[in-house]
């Protein structure tokens, strides 16, 4: 922390006044049905995005980040383009855009970093939560949530749910019924489980994979089913006259739908066995039905199950590469971490990372006492 203060200072010249934090997420079950009104059952996992920041008594926002050493400053206005730079740079903008249409804004200097780049656990949305809650340290926490989502829609081209800001924006384990934004708080204390986030080390980008493409299928799904649109497909019953591959799709999200139910309950009874049963389920449904798994996935997937005191395991998030998680005992997991690792670093050449999942609190603001 202390180096961070004097990066901070060496940057700017002067001390930082307030430190957020924005953690990661892995979501335990509940994929792909944030956006049609699903529930999904989120927890947020330390690591993500920390900010240092100050006013800087202009109308610049400047942004400094330590992961790709570069640096931004823009003025707060409600208009820059979407999609101007094509890198992180855009993140910055659409924040600034959306939160000083609505709000006042004052001129800051940022100092960011965050946790080494795991793909698949929502750098982007905990990057932009962290921007917003600096620079809207009292707006509440949803509203932020709702406005990075719309970053996310109209700067970066994903048109992705909100069970990401919603995870990072709440923290802890939380049912979300994405429909009405209504949650549950579940509890993360696992007894002797736990999960294990498996990072396949195989990069992918939301907005270049199918991930747009499984919502434009979505909405073929709804015109045939004689729907307005996508936000309640999750209940919908009829499928008699969708073509195959739509009939999948549409399978995937009533079934996963019943199974974030099902896990909800087996997670407030503790029973691991049944938990980690719908986890398999799901993965399969993802990977058959829903087509975002990739080798990668699968192969991680299998290795796990294969171990010892593993109760379950699955992709997370949007696929296509990325992050699975596994639920295991914990007694279990310093022997079959690293034969995983290596089994799977033997089989795809890649190299991946294996770390537990310590869940965490949501978006958190300190002030920095100065001198
Ligand atoms: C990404 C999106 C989320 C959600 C997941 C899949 O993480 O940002 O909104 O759709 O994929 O569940």
């Amino acid at each position: 922390m202390n180096g961070l203060v004097s990066r901070f200072q060496d940057r700017f010249g002067q001390a930082p006044g307030i430190l957020v934090n924005a953690p990661s997420r892995i979501n335990l079950i509940g994929d792909h049905i944030d956006y049609c009104g699903g529930h999904v059952l989120p927890m947020a996992i330390r690591g993500g995005t920390t900010v240092l920041s100050s006013d800087n008594g202009s109308d610049l926002v400047n942004v400094f980040t330590e992961r790709f050493d570069d640096r931004v400053s823009l003025e707060i206005r409600p208009d820059h383009s979407a999609g101007f730079y094509g890198d992180w740079r855009d993140y910055v903008a659409g924040v600034i855009s959306l939160l000083s249409s609505r709000y006042r804004l004052q001129g800051m200097d940022l100092y960011v970093t965050q946790s080494s780049g795991t793909a698949g656990l929502s750098t982007s949305a905990s990057f932009c939560l962290a921007l917003a809650k600096t620079l809207a340290p009292r707006v509440d926490h949803v509203a932020l949530a709702k406005i990075c989502q719309q970053v996310e829609h109209e700067y970066a081209g994903v048109q992705c749910g909100i069970m990401d800001q919603m995870s990072i924006a709440i923290g802890g384990v939380i049912c979300l019924d994405c429909q009405n934004l209504d949650w549950r708080e579940a509890d993360s204390n696992l007894d002797d489980m736990v999960f294990v986030v498996m990072d396949t080390g195989k990069e992918r980008t939301l907005a270049g994979s199918a991930y747009n493409d499984r919502a434009h299928e979505l909405l073929q799904v709804a015109r045939v089913l004689g729907l307005q649109g996508i936000d309640s497909l999750v209940t919908a019953t009829d499928s008699a006259f969708l073509r195959e591959y739509l009939r999948n799709r549409f399978t995937h999200v009533t079934c996963e739908e019943k199974r974030v139910q099902s896990a909800y309950q087996a997670l407030q009874h503790r029973d691991w066995s049944a938990f980690g049963h719908l986890m398999n389920e799901s993965h399969a449904s993802l990977r058959d039905n829903y087509e975002v798994s990739c080798a990668e996935l699968d192969t991680m997937v299998d290795l796990a199950l294969d171990c010892p005191g593993v109760v379950g395991a699955r992709m997370t998030g949007g696929g296509f590469g990325g992050c699975a998680i596994a639920l295991s005992e914990r007694r279990t997991v310093d022997d079959w971490m690293p034969q995983v690792a290596c089994t799977y670093e033997q089989r795809t050449s890649l190299r991946p990372h294996l770390f537990l999942a310590e869940p965490s609190r949501g978006l958190t603001l300190t002030e920095l006492s100065q001198g």
